[in-house]
């Protein structure tokens, strides 16, 4: 594992786009997997003015998103749809066609994360693959759990999870409690992955993932066995690093 450890929230958006600009620029054609959540959010803005300044293109480029809420449709500005689109996808040059993300609102959830799955698999693998972290060391929306589910697949949300995400919505019980994501084996099907945490408040959950054991129950802690893992963090989250 490379661990950066950079001053501020600005630090870790500019390296973060920093990497995917490599990857675009150095591939013909390029497969990156994207995360939503606050912590992207910078890293996608420095992308999007760099595809402006005419420094990138994502012609070439597809997509793949870790994850998505089932049970909100598209139109829901809650939606990683509505995210993806209003953050990164609506301001790029990037095909419709190129663009993957889970549908939520699949009449056959297992039948959408299956073909999700197949998809990455003939499209992939993955150049490039962005991660956040959970406060509970999730990555995608892979929970705590005993074991490690591989492909993706429907997942409960920890009550942790919904918790956090509620200040996205007007109430709590609008929170979706299950979702769409990649599973472990998934991501770390991936060539490259680049984790992104800011803030003091994912300290103790980094500490675990990059010197703790590796263990289902911190699940980001599972990148230690991939061969090309960049951790990118702020002061505050490399606290007790
Ligand atoms: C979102 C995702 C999640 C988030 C994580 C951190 O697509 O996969 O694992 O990366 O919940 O979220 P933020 O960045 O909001 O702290």
């Amino acid at each position: 594992m490379k661990i950066e450890v950079v001053k501020n929230y600005d630090e870790i958006s500019k390296l973060g786009a920093k990497y995917m600009i490599d990857v675009l620029r150095n591939e013909e054609k390029v497969v990156i997997g994207l995360p939503t959540g606050s912590t992207p959010i910078g890293m996608y803005k420095i992308i999007v003015e760099e595809y402006k300044k005419g420094n990138i293109t994502f012609n070439n480029a597809k997509t793949f998103n870790l994850d998505e809420y089932i049970g909100l449709e598209k139109t829901n500005t809650n939606s990683y749809y509505y995210f993806m689109n209003s953050n990164l996808f609506s301001h790029i040059d990037i095909k419709n066609e190129n663009i993957n993300i889970p549908n939520g609102m699949a009449k056959n959830i297992k039948e959408e994360c299956n073909n999700y799955e197949k998809r990455l698999k003939e499209q992939g693998p993955m150049d490039i693959l962005f991660l956040g972290i959970g406060q509970n060391g999730h990555i995608g929306f892979n929970e705590p759990n005993d074991y490690f589910e591989t492909n993706t697949y429907k997942v409960s949300l920890d009550e942790s999870t919904v918790n956090a995400n509620a200040r996205f919505f007007d109430k709590i019980e609008d929170v979706p409690t299950s979702a769409i994501t990649m599973g472990i084996k998934t991501i770390l099907s991936a060539k490259k992955i680049v984790l992104l945490a800011s803030g003091e408040s994912k300290a103790e959950t980094i500490k675990q993932a990059v010197n703790g054991k590796v263990t289902p129950m911190v699940p980001a802690s599972v990148l230690q066995l991939h061969q090309d893992v960049t951790i990118i963090v702020d002061e505050a989250a490399a606290k007790y690093l």
